[in-house]
């Protein structure tokens, strides 16, 4: 296989989880029959199906994140509320989480104790010593999902002596449904199993589209999804700008460049077709559009966006060494 071929989606295919095949020297039963194509993956890109599963989830760190996971998984009858439970030490986080009907606790303890599956979502410095408290509540009889941005699965299991753990991660539009999430497992033995791949597919699902890829290519996703939000965000305000500059009422600039984005990237997800293919599609000889195109190649807008994730990547590796 290629070594991106995992991340590669075919054209017009109806699938959006990717398969990855297992690590090698490494044991995982569900991966293995995926890569023989023994068995087919499931469709993560409808709306998630209100689940017949019920497991109880614990939030350690009830932040941004884990508010939009939490209210996705809700609000998609993934669990019902009183399944997902967190714990907070300011009132107001847990008054937003109590007012959509999750069950709020103590301690972080609690709700390792109360929980199936618990999603460590406190920032990454503050992972390790999060997890090394939990060690003694933590074992294997749950599984452990790190969202923390570039801790590595193998830190994740020294410091919580963890060995069901799923590392993912997800990208801010996760607010709107809309996420980007990759995830990846830890096969240790054959302690995460192929329901925790399900379980985890499923609730990241309700917040968006989900991958699943080997861990060495997540600097390199939080390069690209992880940061790619704030790349576009700066695109659309640079387009609403040449909109004004070139006349356009400053709101309907903004509305306009946003749904432009919006509509390209629905045409790409929905088509199939190359982005290139796209482009000259709508490039007419001597038009409007390829006299655009080729401004943005004059200032090397292809060698930008591209210098920008690889950099992303670069200091995610550096930051997930230090
Ligand atoms: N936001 C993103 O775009 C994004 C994308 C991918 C992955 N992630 C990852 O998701 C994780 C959460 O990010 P976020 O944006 O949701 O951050 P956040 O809003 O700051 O959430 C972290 C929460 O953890 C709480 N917390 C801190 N120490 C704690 C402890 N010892 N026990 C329990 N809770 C504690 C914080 O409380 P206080 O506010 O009171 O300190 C805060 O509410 C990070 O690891 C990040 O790398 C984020």
């Amino acid at each position: 296989m290629e070594p991106f071929a995992a991340l590669i989606l075919p054209p017009a295919h109806p699938l959006n989880i990717q398969l990855r095949p297992p690590p090698l020297g490494q044991h995982c039963s569900l991966a293995e029959e995926r890569a023989s194509g023994s068995v087919e993956s499931s469709c993560l890109s409808e709306m998630a199906v209100p689940s017949t599963d019920i497991f109880k989830l614990g939030f350690i760190g009830a932040g941004n994140m884990a508010e939009s996971i939490a209210r996705g998984v809700a609000k998609s009858g993934v669990l019902p509320p009183p399944s997902i439970r967190t714990a907070h030490r300011r009132p107001e986080r847990r008054l937003v989480f109590e007012s959509f009907g999750v069950r709020i606790l103590e301690t972080n303890s609690q709700v390792v104790d109360e929980s199936d599956i618990i999603v460590l979502s406190v920032k990454p410095q503050a992972a390790k010593q999060v997890l090394s408290d939990l060690k003694p509540f933590l074992s294997d009889e749950k599984l452990l999902v790190s969202i923390a941005a570039g801790i590595k699965l193998r830190d994740l299991q020294d410091w919580s002596g963890q060995r069901r753990i799923i590392r993912v991660m997800p990208n801010t539009p996760s607010a709107v449904g809309q996420a980007a999430s990759v995830f990846s497992v830890m096969c240790v033995g054959e302690m995460a199993t192929e329901k925790d791949e399900e379980r985890v597919a499923s609730l990241f699902r309700a917040i968006g589209k989900v991958w699943t890829a080997d861990e060495k290519y997540f600097d390199a996703v939080t390069g690209l999804s992880g940061s790619g939000p704030a790349y576009v965000y700066l695109a659309i305000e640079a387009l609403a700008d040449g909109g004004v500059a070139a006349g356009l009422p400053r709101d309907l600039a903004l509305s306009l460049a946003s749904q432009t984005v919006l509509g390209a990237a629905t045409m790409v997800n929905q088509t199939g077709k190359h982005p290139g293919q796209l482009k000259d599609a709508v490039t007419s000889p001597a038009g409007t559009t390829i006299a655009g195109i080729h401004e943005l190649e004059k200032g090397a807008y292809r060698a930008t966006l591209m210098n920008a994730v690889v950099a992303a990547t670069k200091r995610c590796r550096e930051l997930s060494q230090s």
